[in-house]
């Protein structure tokens, strides 16, 4: 077989730039290891920004996140039990809207299948070969037959676990990592979200946030040890450890019941650079990982996607090469952005173990400087609506 670019993983990144190459007229295959159910099955953050729904517009799939998505003008910064709002259309000219991650991938899902487009799943062994030549290909075996497909590019959106960033040789390749001591324990349920918008609360017990997927369906996260595991949290505990870290009233209001999904996850800050190696780019969580304070993931694969959507659009349109030469800088400067606010954020609300009396005042003189600062306030909120492509 062949194609002019080959996805590797069917993720949101990879979907989506997909679709967008389609609309470009650019041919591509993507594979994916795992089948459709289990994509759809996960979880994740649901804040998107203006700059990843133009993408879904541009790709035709916007429809239905313009009808069930839930415009937020504004977000809430608590700590220790002082809350305050930042009026995100206000000070950054923008609102973000609130649509969970899933449906984005789910909506992609359906646009390609309507297409006819070929996304070769249950991929297994997949191996990029020859990206640093002209002619690169790609094997996978399916059903234990093996195949091979000849194409132009190779677009590395297999995530963090995926095969693409370690094909890049270890010497080219420089990792930046920071993992913290800590993760989210996240649950859902079928109750009305406490607020209408969403609560990112710092307290002496550690970081709580209130988010939502609709009317009926809310999104809870504490910070909680490394090592703890979902058995160690009834909901009974989850729901009053929750409360003490929000602010008495919001606590007071919480509607509790019982999760319907209970995770948890690591927090870690990741970058390698560069994010291309020849004829082989990296999307995505193959190439950077935030923590989820702020939300920045699914936003950040985004931005990828747009600078290499718009580098092979121009490579096939006028054959000019700039846009590809140019990718893995010009995306590496807007991820480090992410990686910055992500990590501010987290290092702002978070308990850390060993964290003194004068760290947890810095958090404090922080947080007043926020709430009480004009050019602190616009600075938050562009980041936080997310800053231009
Ligand atoms: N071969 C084929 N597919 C693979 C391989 C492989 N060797 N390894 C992983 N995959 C698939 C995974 O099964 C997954 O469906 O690649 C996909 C990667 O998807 P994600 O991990 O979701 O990464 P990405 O599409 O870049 O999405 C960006 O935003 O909120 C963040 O981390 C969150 O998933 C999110 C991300
Ligand atoms: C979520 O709704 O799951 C969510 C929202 C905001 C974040 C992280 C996760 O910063």
């Amino acid at each position: 077989m062949r194609t002019q670019v080959v996805i590797v993983g069917g993720g949101p990144s990879g979907m989506l730039l997909g679709q967008l190459l389609h609309r470009e007229g650019i041919d591509n295959v993507v594979l994916e290891r795992r089948d459709r159910a289990h994509v759809l099955s996960r979880i994740r953050a649901g804040v998107l920004e203006q700059g990843l729904i133009g993408l879904m517009e541009a790709a035709g799939v916007a429809d239905r996140l313009h009808r069930e998505g839930y415009v937020h003008e504004g977000t809430n910064l608590s700590f220790d039990g002082q809350m305050f709002r930042l009026n995100l259309s206000a000070l950054a000219g923008k609102p973000v809207i609130v649509y969970g991650q899933t449906e984005v991938t789910r909506d992609l899902y359906d646009a390609r299948a309507a297409a006819g487009l070929p996304l070769i799943d249950t991929a297994e062994d997949v191996a990029i070969h020859g990206a640093d030549g002209d002619r690169p290909h790609v094997t996978y075996t399916r059903h234990g037959v093996e195949h091979r497909i000849d194409c132009d590019f190779v677009a590395g959106c297999d995530g963090f676990h995926g095969v693409s960033r370690r094909t890049v040789p270890g010497t080219v390749r420089r990792d930046y990592e920071k993992v913290y001591p800590f993760g989210w324990l996240g649950i859902l349920s079928q109750t009305p979200p406490v607020s209408h918008e969403l609560i990112y609360a710092g307290s002496d017990a550690g970081f709580a946030l209130c988010s939502m997927r609709n009317a009926n369906l809310s999104r809870y996260y504490v910070q909680c040890a490394a090592m703890d595991r979902v058995e160690d949290w009834s909901d009974d505990r989850f729901w009053a450890e929750l409360g003490r870290r929000l602010p008495a009233h919001v606590a007071e209001a919480l509607v509790t019941g019982p999760s319907i999904e209970k995770s948890i996850a690591p927090l870690r800050s990741f970058v390698t650079e560069p994010m291309r190696w020849g004829r082989l780019f990296l999307v995505g969580d193959a190439a950077h990982i935030v923590p989820p304070t702020g939300a920045k993931g699914l936003n950040t694969a985004a931005s990828d996607v747009h600078y290499l959507w718009q580098a092979l659009a121009r490579h096939y349109r006028a054959n000019d090469a700039e846009g590809l030469e140019r990718y893995s800088e010009q995306a590496l400067l807007r991820v480090w952005k992410a990686e910055r606010f992500s990590w501010s954020l987290t290092m702002l609300l978070h308990r850390f173990p060993d964290q003194t009396g004068f760290d947890r005042r810095m958090q404090a003189a922080e947080i007043a400087f926020l709430r009480d600062n004009h050019a602190a306030q616009v600075a938050f909120a562009q980041n936080y609506v997310g800053l231009p492509y």
